[in-house]
């Protein structure tokens, strides 16, 4: 079997472990921007950070203007200012977003590139300043991607991958997660399932590493998903949690995602649907669509969700496997309609002309996906009733008010 395995070079799993910032970023340079967004910062999630740094002596610029779904101009603003700055070495501690727009703002900083010309696999070919990344969502593992997603102008989702974005290191410290919101902990936790799922099915960079890291990251998250969700402040659990998103980022890296991020991605840039939300939302009925071809790997993943459990026949494990996906969805409060976050009938068409527009994701779908199957497979996710709030409301939100936020 011939396969190529990247990953990131450095990395350490430790609660606490931002302490340790100051000391990092020292060896790269003086001059530090930390990328996050207001939300992270305010309820207190980059403090530890922040004073890190500044107690090693660093020299220490914010930027904490990132969105949700970051747009390509706030990324050229960001990087324009990096550059003015003259920073050495960049920081971030957020969610994907900030850690995907922290992987651009580091590169375009270094290199004559332009945002537009990079869009897609193999096109950032330069070099980028040094680059620290610390999630605070256990969900993207855009900590341990070469991956960066950025929405265009025209509201498409589109990803650069380049070997580049790697960061130079990856700090996973679980107390950074201990105060996210319950929808947003069972969303980006099913958007890390996702991943290890899609990974382990990934049509043509299937690979026997890969298959390893997602069946683990699928392991640890199944067993700790509902935990988080109840308990917020379980650090054991969100630690657990941690660890298997970015063992999933590892996992997908390098055997990508298919058909659910496909679909998802038009849910998140046309109506502002959280990303994992996005995914939850498609995931059953593409498991449902993808299952005749991919039954026996569902069966294998089957075995791992439920301890315990020998599917009689590849049919059979492929059904406990959805089954068991969507009563994860439900005991996590996630939503299980597209019109339960506002879309319509009528929407539909759009989302599925968008959804083709994927094919780098597409083409490492077990089944092919036509444009009738997309549209057959939102039509699958429009109805029944559900319950979510938009990132806009979700604000202000806290498990535990005295430790990770503020
Ligand atoms: N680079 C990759 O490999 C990769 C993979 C998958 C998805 N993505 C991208 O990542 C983005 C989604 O990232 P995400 O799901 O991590 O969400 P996010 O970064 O958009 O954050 C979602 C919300 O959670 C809040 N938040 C984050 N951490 C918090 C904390 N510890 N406490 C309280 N609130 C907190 C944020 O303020 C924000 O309001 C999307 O743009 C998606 O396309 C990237
Ligand atoms: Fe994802």
């Amino acid at each position: 079997m011939n396969f190529q395995f990247q990953t990131v070079p450095n990395l350490i799993c430790e609660p606490g472990a931002s302490s340790k910032l100051g000391e990092i970023a020292s060896r790269y340079g003086k001059r530090i921007m930390l990328v996050t967004d207001k939300g992270v910062r305010s309820y207190g999630v980059t403090r530890p950070g922040e004073e890190s740094l500044l107690a090693a002596g660093l020299e220490l610029v914010v930027f904490d203007e990132v969105v949700a779904d970051p747009p390509s101009h706030l990324i050229e603003k960001a990087a324009g200012l990096c550059r003015q700055a003259k920073i050495d070495v960049v920081v971030s501690i957020g969610g994907g977003s900030s850690l995907d727009t922290a992987k651009l703002v580091a590169y375009l900083a270094r290199s004559d590139d332009r945002l537009e010309d990079i869009y897609g696999v193999g096109l950032a070919k330069g070099q980028r300043l040094p680059l620290i990344l610390l999630p605070t969502t256990a969900g993207t593992g855009s900590e341990a991607t070469p991956i960066a997603i950025v929405t265009t102008p025209t509201t498409e989702k589109k990803g650069i991958v380049a070997p580049v974005l790697y960061p130079d290191w990856a700090i996973l410290d679980a107390f950074l997660t201990l105060g996210l919101p319950r929808p947003v902990t069972a969303a980006t936790g099913i958007d890390a399932m996702v991943h290890a799922i899609e990974a382990y099915t990934s049509k043509i960079k299937k690979n026997p590493i890969s298959d390893q890291l997602a069946l683990q990251a699928l392991r640890l998250l199944a067993a700790n998903i509902r935990t988080v969700c109840a308990q917020g402040d379980n650090i054991d659990a969100r630690s657990q949690m941690l660890l298997g998103s970015t063992l999933a980022g590892m996992a997908f890296a390098n055997a990508p995602v298919a058909a659910v991020h496909a679909l998802a991605y038009p849910i998140g840039a046309l109506f502002h649907v959280p990303h994992g939300l996005s995914n939850a939302l498609v995931l059953p009925h593409v498991l449902a669509f993808n299952a005749p071809y991919a039954a026996e790997l569902y069966a294998e993943l089957a075995e791992i969700m439920r301890p315990g459990y020998r599917s009689a026949s590849p049919a059979a494990g492929s059904s406990s496997f959805i089954a068991d996906m969507t009563a994860i969805c439900r005991d996590c409060g996630v939503p299980s309609t597209l019109s339960a976050v506002g879309i319509g009938e009528g929407d539909l068409p759009r989302l599925a002309d968008d959804a083709m527009k994927q094919t780098r994701l597409l083409v490492n779908n077990p089944r092919e996906v036509s444009h009738s199957d997309a549209f057959n497979i939102y039509a699958a996710a429009l109805k029944a009733i559900g319950r979510w709030q938009r990132n806009d409301d979700r604000r202000g939100e806290c498990h535990r008010k005295n430790v990770a936020c503020i």
